[in-house]
């Protein structure tokens, strides 16, 4: 019987050590080496490399043919794959469990209706697919199902099949029998994706691979799977709200800002083409506490609701706490409110939300923030139809923000009569807007324009 052959594989960026390590020497974790068995070492990768003998070409020997993307018929996603699918490109999508991944794949499967394709799950049975199709409405008689786990029979049974696209539900689900570790170990990732990998070249066939998230929540599991394909997306959004955005990570064939959002509704997901709409609730204008942002997610503009809650604390020391918004950003713009301008908010509890349940990053919202604090400290409501896009420095200066001529543009779109934001450098023409700009360069004159006057 031949030896068997073990090595140590990092779980966490696949490196690889002949004995155990506690610090990975590559990605710096802790703890991450776990043994694995290597009966005959990276036997998929040399067959790809030796199997087909490529000869080196110029650009203008390669043919365009079969370059043009595959319109997916979902607009949204779409935009964040940079067009559509890439033939012989290999999408991974990741997120957390229960986020809506397997509806989004299963509801493009059903929704490319000239193209063949094999959906193949290893976390569910046909059945329970069968349920959740029914549940969304659609039916493709061009799609076929297949629930399996090994890689031998899933590659057998896409030659036959021959689909136009393969989904993969998931790939730590799926095994080769050429590794002796078990399903979702580094090893067997690496080598099943490099076996997909490779028949997806060889037949020009896309592949859409649904990847878990890991405890730690870095995308889609170990790094090795994030170098193999040529798009990751992910999928993200909080579970008790109905918004879901979709956000390329990597993408070989596109741009890696682009962001599509989706709602989460009883029968599936839908585009959102106009988020902004939807994230800003015009019924709560005129009451204290809230504030709405011209921010900009990944390059596109999004206007989006901001409430702060300020109430005089009843213990010794203030909470705060915030949701959507990183917590010590809030406690520097406290800070500046406190030392900059003036205001006494050292014993008060301090709250913030961004409504719709997403994440903003967007430096620009800084001064939403801080209007919505003081709006709800002083119970004084902000003036309607207004809206801010500023960044707030550690003096208490307005800083400038990027894309202004597009957050204008949206919030005169919407409606918007007047938008806050920073003195506008060269080079930004504002004349052509009929919103009314208001521009301010330190945050103690901007407050005294701000407040409506109490009825
Ligand atoms: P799922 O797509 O299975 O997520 P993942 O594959 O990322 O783990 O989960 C979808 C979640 O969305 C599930 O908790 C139930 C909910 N859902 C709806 O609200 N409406 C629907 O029509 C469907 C199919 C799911
Ligand atoms: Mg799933």
């Amino acid at each position: 019987m031949a030896k068997v052959k073990t090595s140590f594989f990092c779980q966490n960026c696949g490196a690889q050590s002949p004995k155990w390590v506690g610090k990975c020497n590559s990605c710096g974790e802790w703890n991450t080496f776990v043994e694995e068995i290597v009966e005959r070492e990276s036997s998929g990768v040399a067959s790809f490399l030796t199997g087909t003998g490529n000869q080196p070409k110029l650009l203008h020997e390669v043919s365009s043919e079969n370059t043009e993307h595959i319109d997916t018929c979902n607009h949204e996603l779409n935009r964040v794959l940079g067009g559509g699918l890439v033939p012989g490109s290999m999408v991974l999508i990741g997120g957390e469990p229960g986020i809506g991944k397997s509806t989004l794949v299963l509801q493009l499967a059903l929704d490319l209706k000239n193209k063949k394709i094999l959906y193949v799950s290893g976390e569910e049975s046909i059945q329970q697919i069968k349920i959740r199709a029914q549940r969304l409405q659609k039916e493709n008689q061009n799609c076929y199902f297949l629930s399996e786990t090994s890689l031998e029979h899933i590659l057998a049974q896409s030659k036959q099949v021959a689909p136009d696209l393969l989904v993969i539900d998931s790939i730590q689900t799926v095994s080769t029998e050429s590794i002796e570790s078990s399903p979702g170990s580094v090893g067997q990732i690496r080598e099943c994706t490099n076996g997909i990998l490779k028949y997806a070249k060889e037949n020009n066939v896309p592949v859409i691979l649904i990847g878990h998230i890991t405890k730690e929540g870095s995308l889609a599991g170990p790094k090795v799977l994030e170098h193999i394909v040529d798009t990751v997306l992910q999928f993200e959004g909080e579970n008790q709200y109905m918004y879901r955005i979709l956000r390329a990570i990597k993408n070989r064939f596109g741009s890696t800002s682009e962001l599509g959002i989706f709602e989460m509704g009883n029968s599936g997901l839908r585009e959102v083409s106009n988020p902004s709409e939807l994230l800003i609730n015009r019924a709560h204008e005129g009451l204290s506490g809230t504030a709405i942002a011209a921010a900009i997610e990944g390059i596109r503009p999004l206007l989006i609701e901001i409430q702060a809650l300020v109430s005089t604390a009843a213990y010794g020391t203030p909470q705060r706490s915030s949701t959507g918004f990183d917590l010590r950003r809030l406690n520097m713009l406290l800070a500046v409110l406190e030392k900059r301008a003036g205001f006494k908010l050292a014993t008060k509890d301090v709250f913030l939300n961004i409504a719709g349940g997403i994440r903003v990053d967007d430096p620009a919202i800084d001064l939403t923030v801080i209007t919505a604090i003081l709006s709800s400290n002083f119970d004084l409501p902000i003036r309607k139809n207004v809206c801010f896009a500023g960044e707030v420095g550690l003096s208490g200066e307005i800083r400038a923000v990027n894309r202004l001529e597009q957050r204008i543009a949206e919030a005169e779109k919407l409606g918007f009569d007047s938008i806050f934001i920073p003195k506008a450098g060269k080079g930004i023409n504002l004349q052509k807007f009929k919103i009314e700009i208001l521009q301010f360069d330190r945050v103690e004159l901007f407050f005294r324009h701000v407040f409506a006057k109490k009825s």
